[in-house]
């Protein structure tokens, strides 16, 4: 369990340059001062991430996001709808905005987000600083939702490791790009396209459909992977597989959820591949899983475990 005195020193830690993992409700995160540019460089060495791929700024409350990106009406909705939770809003830099460049990759934009997980907002109040936090893995990696699971991918390049359990949402943060004319979904995640089209009372517009400065450049397409393949849409095992199934099966024990129920396979999606790739077991078979509300973050990510990967 973390107390006031673990929080206080990790907040030390940040204010002094340092990395320090903590727990959100999507995944744990890799945090650093966010307006430290050394600090922030430790970050992408930890996770060997691409320096093109710009990292999400998390703040304490929504007052302290409106100081440094520049909110349309559309982006004010989303934040009273959403914050504290699992959306992430891209918007325009404020002209005097402290986070450093490097968080934005040498895009005019940033990426901004109230998460809604006690020991990450208790940490936040303590540093008084936003934190740049990725998801606290190695690069291209599967995400981790247990501090067991960042100990293992980043062990001592952490400074601290706040351990606060497993994460209930499961899944990143849905990111969405606000612009004058609208919203493009960025990548999908914890909040659904439904939710959010609720509340806007309009479509979300696809990346794809949109000019290039609306992509997110860490939308690659292998990511996520574990270290067994992935084949998906599967209705049984080949020989040399093991199951992933949804709902009640008759092929082994591992299900995503057993009742079929999305927020659960969601929560259990990363647990169970980090539990697949532990047991050192080479193929996994996955099965279909419908596309309506959160199961479109969940084909999300298993298409990109399933991709490619390029050569290490
Ligand atoms: O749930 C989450 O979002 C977690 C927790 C720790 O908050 N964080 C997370 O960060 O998933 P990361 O770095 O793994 O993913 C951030 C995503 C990347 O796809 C990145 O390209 C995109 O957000 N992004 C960040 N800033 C952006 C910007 N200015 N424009 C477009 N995309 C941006
Ligand atoms: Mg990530």
């Amino acid at each position: 369990m973390i107390n006031a005195s673990d929080i206080l020193t990790a907040a030390q830690l940040l204010k002094n340059g340092g990395l320090v993992a903590f727990p959100t409700e999507t995944v744990y995160g890799l945090g650093a001062d966010a307006t430290s540019d050394a600090a922030v460089a430790r970050i992408f060495a930890a996770k060997q991430r691409p320096q093109f791929n710009p990292l999400i700024s998390h703040l304490s409350d929504p007052d302290s996001a409106f100081r440094l990106g520049q909110f349309s009406q559309n982006a004010e909705k989303l934040a009273a709808a959403f914050w504290p939770g699992p959306l992430t809003l891209v918007v325009e830099r404020r002209k005097d905005c402290p986070v450093s460049l490097l968080c934005s990759a040498g895009l005019s934009s940033i990426a901004l987000r109230v998460p809604n997980h006690p020991v990450a907002l208790e940490l936040l109040r303590a540093v008084g600083r936003p934190l740049a936090a990725p998801s606290a893995n190695l690069s291209g990696r599967i995400s981790p939702t247990t501090a067991e699971h960042v100990r293992r991918s980043l062990g001592s390049a952490v400074d601290i490791i706040l351990d606060g359990g497993p994460c209930c949402v499961g899944v990143e943060s849905t990111v969405v790009q606000c612009h004058d004319g609208g919203v493009v979904l960025l990548r999908t995640g914890g909040i659904t396209r439904e939710q959010i089209e609720a509340v806007l009372v309009r479509k979300l517009e696809s990346a794809a459909a949109t000019p290039s400065i609306f992509h997110s450049p860490g939308q690659l397409e292998s990511h996520y992977a574990p270290k067994a393949t992935l084949r998906l849409n599967a209705l049984s095992p080949k020989p040399g597989e093991v199951y992933l199934g949804f709902g009640e099966h008759d092929h082994g024990f591992w299900s995503l959820s057993k009742t079929g129920n999305l927020q659960e396979a969601t929560s259990n999606l990363f647990m169970m591949l980090h539990a697949i790739d532990d047991a050192s077991l080479q193929a996994i078979a996955v099965a279909p899983i419908p596309m309506n509300g959160l199961g479109e973050a969940i084909n999300d990510r298993l298409r990109r475990a399933a991709a490619p990967r390029p050569a290490i």
